[in-house]
């Protein structure tokens, strides 16, 4: 059975991001996945300080961190999946503080000793996962993807975690409701996407 775990960085309980990854979720488990959901809201994880200490050993397996909370537990997840579904609404045009504060934490993905000028991806050899990007914006959808770092931000981590996109939901033009419920549209596209996945 496919394992999908997804990452989802909105605040807010219900709103688009929980509506569609919630939605998705749903239509992956009736059509035979099994799926995991991390609210990063609730999840307790320390900034990256930047001191590299992961990076430091080679290997295809992620470096140890010098912080000892619930980001081992998500980077255990993380390696057990075969599938991540990766959300964020678009705010000031990036993705949230708290999802971006879990990308640096991504560091453990790379190995990046101090005599080296970049970092090489550790899972960049590995058989590839497969990854779904979610996102929100007031901006219409088609806009927002191209104008805001969203997009290459979702790519960026499905990357460093070794997974090729194989989907990509960019909802738009959903910020002129207090409590905007997700429409019929995005609802027929989720159950299109869902049923390729699996
Ligand atoms: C602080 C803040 C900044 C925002 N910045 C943008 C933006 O730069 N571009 C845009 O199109 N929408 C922007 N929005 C609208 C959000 O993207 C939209 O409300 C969000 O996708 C809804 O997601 P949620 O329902 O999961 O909270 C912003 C909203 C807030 C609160």
């Amino acid at each position: 059975m496919i394992k999908i775990l997804a990452i989802n960085g909105s605040y807010r309980d219900d709103g688009i991001t929980d509506q569609t990854v919630e939605a998705l979720a749903q239509a992956l488990v009736a059509a035979g996945a099994e799926i995991e959901t991390i609210l990063l809201r609730e999840y307790p994880i320390e900034f990256c300080n930047n001191c590299r200490a992961c990076t430091q050993q080679p290997g295809a397996e992620p470096g140890k961190c010098i912080h000892h909370d619930g980001m081992l537990e998500l980077i255990d997840k993380i390696e057990r999946a075969d599938c991540y579904i990766l959300a964020s609404p678009t705010n000031f045009g990036s993705v949230t503080a708290i999802f971006k504060r879990f990308m640096e934490r991504l560091a453990v993905y790379a190995y990046w000793s101090w005599d080296m000028n970049g970092p090489q991806y550790r899972k960049a050899q590995a058989p590839k996962k497969k990854a779904l990007l979610v996102s929100s914006c007031a901006a219409p959808g088609i806009l927002g993807r191209w104008l805001f770092g969203t997009d290459k931000q979702l790519k960026m981590t499905a990357k460093v975690t070794g997974a090729e996109i194989v989907g990509t939901l960019f909802t738009g033009m959903i910020a002129k409701e207090q409590h905007p419920k997700l429409s019929a549209g995005v609802r027929a596209k989720i159950i299109i996407l869902a049923g390729r996945q699996v």
